[in-house]
């Protein structure tokens, strides 16, 4: 997998990238990145990537045209039309499906919008697909897309040991994952539960079933209802 990363800010999404199991990945050739700075490519001679938008109104929108020519560089680099998203609130909301199916695609180029926006122009020539990652207001598009880079590649074989890529975990099957414990068997009086010292499989497997829907119930009554629903003929 490979991603194009569109931004103003090419030395945040390096520095992110380059750390812990998404920079073991890169090195051993599963994933690879590229940030491009829009910066790069805009004709203006002071360099400027933004300006006031027609109608008035607050703030500064950035132009179409460095982000324009910087995505065609990306596509004549990749030989073909690279799938662009736009990050922006007003995007369907990135769920771990939508992860999942990404992570099949060769390359994506992620677009990072700052200031009040980018001009719908550009957006309409190049932008396949909008995502959000919740219903709150950002200062920009990079830790959205860092955000959704670290959520697909989880998904990309060989990016994950074997021991680190939980069938159990949270959001499969709509259910969040079961608590987890590690030594020692008494931390401030609090004990692990028995069960789990046991040794017999099937019952811990059930146990952890068992909290796991419990957790879901209390904690996230919707993602329950889903499960309900997709378990009636089970
Ligand atoms: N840009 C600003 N806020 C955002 C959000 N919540 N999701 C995606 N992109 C954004």
């Amino acid at each position: 997998m490979k991603y194009y990363i569109l931004t103003l800010f090419p030395e945040m999404i390096e520095d992110a990238l380059n750390t812990s199991i998404l920079g073991r990945a890169k090195n051993a050739g599963a994933i690879s990145f590229e940030a491009v700075n829009i910066r790069d490519y805009t004709l203006d001679k002071h360099k400027k990537v933004d300006d006031y938008p027609y109608g008035g109104g607050a703030g500064m929108v950035m132009q179409a045209q460095p982000i324009y020519d910087a995505y065609k560089a990306i596509c004549e680099k990749a030989g073909h039309k690279v799938h662009c998203i736009y990050l922006t609130p007003q995007g369907q909301l990135f769920k771990q499906q939508n992860a999942k199916e990404l992570a099949l695609k060769e390359d994506i180029c992620l677009l990072c919008g700052h200031y009040e926006g980018i001009d719908e122009r550009v957006l309409e020539e190049i932008v396949d697909e909008y995502y959000s990652i919740g219903d709150y207001v950002l200062t920009g598009g990079e830790l959205p897309s860092l955000v959704m880079i670290d959520a697909i590649s989880r998904m990309v074989p060989g990016v994950l040991t074997n021991s680190e890529s939980g069938e159990d975990e949270s959001l499969e099957n709509n259910l969040l994952e079961y608590p987890q414990y590690s030594r020692p068997e008494t931390w401030n009086e609090r004990k692990v539960p028995p069960i789990l010292l046991s040794g017999d499989h099937a019952k811990v497997d059930a146990w952890r079933k068992e909290q796991s829907i419990l957790r879901t119930k209390e904690r996230r009554p919707d993602l329950y209802a889903k499960y309900l629903e997709s378990n009636v003929d089970k």
